[in-house]
């Protein structure tokens, strides 16, 4: 073969590997409304910066004919590129081929990559559209997905990783996402399950479609195993490259610094009238947000899943933060189990990855009754707890309105290494509400009133006495517990300048192997 040929063979056998499973297949991927996987990896990376590996490795296996089904790339396409000209690895499971079953070679391309990414410290996406284990591989394709298992565990908290859900998932498909920091699935087009609704049906004779066993919205809203859920692909795309901008490509670096041109003391004076006089009544919290950070932009995480806690990323004069905060427009802002859950794992990765967290305090406490206590609520609770109390990046807090209880301690306090603790002059600091607290405190008085109106007279006598004499952020300030007490429209400047005075802040906890976090 002459050199001219050779040139030639290498040209074809590439087109060939771009093609995947071939035209028809791909013909077939777009028919559904899907990308294939090199499109989606175009769309994801900045322009011409994507190099590509191990694109003429094909499997090894003869069993049930599969000799005869050979793919240039074995279906997957793995390797790096840029995103906002920073480095990242990524792989894009090809569902033309072969489903986009997983086999040993197929495994092997991941963690290439992922042992590089390890190596120089920079983020992994996986694009993930795949039917889990190639069945006709047996135990290889699962000794495959577990040499990837090892690597999320191995790469969790040292390197961000990232997974998008863009079609059906299943099996080892979805264990390897969800071991990762964060998932996002593309509405109506992506489905996560252990086990597909035929197996659903044949083992359990439940009858349920794909969508509502795994679909984005369930996986969204009621498993909350999805954290992000986009309208189609190119919008996937979008929030994968806007979250990694809020991330530092390692653990030993710090998150980009932006430039900002919202002005650092900007005071807004809604923020002075945000908070209604009834202390029974609402307000939306996503709005005191919008008001506080820089250029009104938040990127939420998790956003239809325990809605009554926010968390998301956002930044303040440039810099990168986490921000957890009661909502009090969704059941009080109460904390139950997916609140703490939620919560608890967002404060984690935040300090994993040198991200300062910004927590914003109105809630009423835990919520009470069996169905919390028997899910385990003490369990969960404590996570948020522990999640706070290891944290060690700067820690600024705000109390709002109302910290009541376990709550109070809970978020951020300064008995858990909270750095800085603000409170609005609104703020209700005490082990319980008034109401509670005067059934607790005059049961006896209570009961021996003569009528409903003498009843009613003693509990609005001594409400507001516990009003004026506990429920407020004074006395907690007292202590030393509350740095200082501030005017709403100065909280933007107050965050700003405590995130400054924290940049260089050092602490780290004792050494261990690893502490035992209530799972
Ligand atoms: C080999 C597979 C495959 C697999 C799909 N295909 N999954 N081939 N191994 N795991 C093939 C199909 O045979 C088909 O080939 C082509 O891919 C497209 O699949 P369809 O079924 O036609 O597509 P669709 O109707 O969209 O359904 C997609 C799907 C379904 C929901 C993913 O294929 C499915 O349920 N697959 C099996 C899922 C599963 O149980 N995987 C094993 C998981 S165990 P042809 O040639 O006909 O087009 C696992 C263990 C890991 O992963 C360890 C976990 C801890």
């Amino acid at each position: 073969m002459s050199n001219h040929d050779k040139i030639r063979q290498l040209i074809e056998m590439r087109a060939q590997a771009r093609l995947g499973g071939g035209e028809k297949r791909l013909d077939a991927q777009h028919q559904k409304g899907k990308l294939s996987a090199r499109e989606r990896i175009e769309l994801l990376l900045d322009d011409n910066s994507f190099e590509e590996y191990d694109m003429f490795v094909t499997h090894r296996t003869t069993a049930f004919g599969l000799d005869k089904q050979l793919y240039l790339g074995d279906g997957v396409v793995t390797g790096h590129g840029t995103i906002d000209g920073r480095l990242v690895y990524v792989f894009a499971q090809d569902f033309t081929v072969l489903g986009g079953s997983l086999s040993e070679t197929y495994a092997q391309k991941i963690c290439k990559i992922m042992d590089q990414a390890m190596l120089v410290g920079a983020p992994v996406i996986g694009l993930n559209d795949s039917g889990g284990a190639r069945i006709q591989e047996g135990v290889r394709s699962l000794a495959g997905y577990a040499d990837i298992f090892q690597r999320n565990i191995m790469a969790s908290g040292v390197i961000p990783q990232l997974s998008a859900i863009l079609g059906p998932c299943a099996g080892g498909a979805v264990y390897s996402p969800a071991l990762t920091d964060f998932i996002l699935m593309a509405d109506k087009q992506s489905y996560m399950f252990v086990t597909g609704p035929k197996v659903a049906r044949t083992v359990t004779g439940e009858n349920i479609s794909e969508e509502d066993l795994g679909g984005a919205r369930i996986h969204a809203s009621k498993s909350g195993v999805t954290h992000f859920v986009t309208e189609n692909e190119e919008e996937a795309m979008q929030v994968l490259r806007k979250l990694l901008s809020y991330l530092p490509q390692n653990n030993m670096e710090e998150p980009p610094l932006v430039a900002n041109t919202d002005p650092i003391d900007r005071a807004d004076d809604a923020l002075n009238h945000i908070i209604p006089e009834n202390p029974n009544q609402p307000y939306d919290m996503l709005d005191v947000i919008h008001k506080l950070v820089d250029g009104d932009e938040f990127l939420e995480v998790q956003r239809y899943y325990a809605r009554n806690m926010i968390t998301g990323f956002a930044r303040f004069n440039g810099m990168s933060v986490g921000i957890v905060a009661n909502q009090p427009n969704y059941l009080a802002g109460v904390l139950d189990i997916d609140a703490s859950r939620k919560a608890a794992r967002f404060v984690r990765f935040c300090d994993a990855f040198n991200i300062p967290i910004v927590t914003l305090v109105d809630v009423p406490g835990f919520l009470p009754g069996s169905g919390q206590e028997y899910g385990g609520i003490i369990l969960h609770g404590a996570k948020l707890l522990y999640a706070y109390g290891e944290a060690t990046v700067p820690k600024v807090t705000i109390i709002l309105r109302k910290a009541y209880g376990g709550a109070y301690d809970v978020m951020s306090s300064k008995h858990l290494r909270g750095d800085l603790n603000y409170a609005w002059p609104m703020a209700e600091i005490a082990v319980m509400g008034p109401k509670g607290a005067i059934e607790v405190l005059y049961n006896k008085e209570l009961a021996a009133a003569a009528n409903p109106a003498e009843r009613n007279a003693i509990l609005a006598t001594k409400e507001k006495q516990y009003r004026d004499e506990l429920l407020n952020p004074y006395e907690a300030a007292k202590y030393g517990y509350i740095d200082d007490i501030i005017e709403p429209r100065n909280s933007r400047f107050r965050i700003i300048r405590a995130l400054q005075t924290l940049a260089n802040k050092k602490l780290s906890n004792p050494p261990k192997k690893h502490g035992n976090i209530p799972l």
